[in-house]
């Protein structure tokens, strides 16, 4: 049977943006950038998104295309020997990002459904913090769990066209223009303006200060929320049935995705501001309690709740399906099986991974740690290495199909792959393998020894 490709270009675009826009710019996003300083990390951000993010992506597209395969067999067609293992690394990253980013989807589904059938009442954080432990563990987190997954398989198993196409055209919309609304809405609240001017004036001192810090994280944020590192990009390339212009495409892509982070910033701020929340008190878990507690406290929280749940779940959707989609490419490209049973059997596998994360939230960051600080860093350097010293030639010649005029785009393309994104991630890597042993022999060897 001949490979599926996208039946139109703003199909392939959406696809790609759904992927990009999803629980990492709406739930990472706001609470990182509260982290790290406010202005001072989004500024850092925006820079990375686009030095870095931007070629990045480009790299992964001019792969897909030129050999329309997974990345594991795209690999092998371009490169020999060790490189042709590489692509084993993105189906590892992919079955654990997977895992417990459905497992944080579910989170949201839970809440929306609670906004549906309770509302949101709690306004003292403890009470708040309580129901958070509940819906992040246990049989109906599972349960929750497993519905994502059912509705993640369902439009894979359906295909390119029919099942991802189709649904993002109508998710893309619907999460653009649920969060224009919600944006207007946070301008209007009492802590606006407070919200403003520590999410839009830069620190250049506190920058300076705290590069060490600022840096790895801007990177790794910006490699997570594009979707870059683990060969989601190549696999949605490898679809593309005519040479597009791919920089227009990437930039699009990346535009949006950042646009799309920006506003998040433009909701949730002013809603914590409003209620007096302090945006650095971070945590997988604060932004669920704090907007639980000020959805209690605004008027027309409910509703305001019920959306922006529902809203990231959708965008979560619409990620997730990119991921299992770069592991079903792979069993139907390399080994022959059919969409369906791959969809069902890989879906199935991912949900088994997921479990322990919803039986300790000590999971999730033993999972996420690896995959986000590590997986999909190793990931990016090793496609920048890849694409810029040992297929540069290829990869230009690919770059410049559908490209009338190119200037001197491929050339600075391929520089900056090869020398500052290959720095920028080396230096990230390294502290993300630090981190991570850090928190090995820290929090998870204690949690271990409690056991
Ligand atoms: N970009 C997605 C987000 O921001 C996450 C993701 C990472 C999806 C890697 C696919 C691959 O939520």
């Amino acid at each position: 049977m001949a490979r599926e490709t996208w039946a139109t270009r703003t199909g392939f675009i959406l696809a790609a943006v759904g992927s990009a826009v999803g629980l990492g710019n709406i739930w990472r996003f706001p609470f990182i950038t509260g982290q790290y300083g406010g202005s001072s990390f989004l500024i850092t951000y925006l820079a990375f998104v686009a030095l870095i993010g931007f070629p990045a992506i480009l790299v992964e597209f001019v792969i897909g295309r030129r050999t329309d395969r997974n990345p594991v067999g795209a690999l092998r067609e371009l490169g020999s020997g060790a490189w042709s293992y590489a692509g084993w690394l993105f189906v590892v990253t992919g079955f654990i990002i997977l895992s417990y980013y459905s497992v944080v989807a579910g989170w949201f589904l839970r809440y929306t459904l609670i906004g549906i059938t309770e509302g949101f009442t709690l306004t003292d954080p403890a009470e708040a913090n309580a129901l958070f432990g509940t819906v992040s563990t246990g049989l109906d987190t599972l349960l929750f769990h497993a519905v994502f997954m059912l509705l993640v398989i369902g439009i894979i198993a359906a295909g390119v066209r029919r099942g991802i196409e189709l649904s993002v055209k109508v998710m893309v919309p619907v999460i653009v223009v649920l969060l224009l609304g919600l944006a207007a809405y946070g301008f209007t609240l009492d802590g606006a303006s407070a919200a403003y001017s520590y999410y839009l004036s830069p620190d250049f001192g506190t920058i300076a200060a705290n590069w060490t810090e600022i840096l790895p994280a801007a990177a790794g944020q910006a490699f997570f929320t594009l979707s870059v590192g683990m060969g989601v990009m190549i696999t949605y390339a490898s679809y593309l049935g005519e040479d597009r212009n791919l920089a227009a495409d990437a930039g699009i892509i990346a535009a949006l995705d950042t646009l799309v982070a920006v506003l998040v910033g433009f909701v949730v701020f002013p809603i914590l501001f409003s209620v007096g929340i302090e945006p650095g008190t971070g945590g997988p878990g604060a932004i669920f309690v704090s907007l639980t507690a000020a959805f209690a406290g605004i008027p027309g929280g409910r509703i305001l709740g019920v959306v922006f749940f529902g809203m990231v779940g959708i965008a979560a959707l619409s990620s997730a399906i990119s991921i299992l989609e770069m592991l079903v490419s792979y069993l139907i490209d390399e080994l022959g099986v059919s969409r369906v049973p791959a969809s069902v059997a890989l879906g199935t596998a991912v949900f088994l991974l997921g479990v322990p994360v919803t039986i300790d939230l000590m999971f999730l960051n033993l999972y996420d740690l690896l995959a986000d600080g590590i997986l999909l860093v190793l990931g990016s350097l090793l496609l920048a290495l890849f694409v810029g010293w040992v297929i540069p030639d290829v990869a230009r010649d690919e770059l410049r199909k559908g490209i009338a005029d190119i200037g001197g785009l491929d050339d600075a393309w391929i520089w900056a792959v090869r020398i500052p994104i290959v720095i920028v991630v080396l230096v990230s890597l390294y502290l993300g393998i630090v981190d991570y042993v850090d928190f090995l022999t820290g929090d998870f060897a204690d949690w271990l020894a409690a056991r």
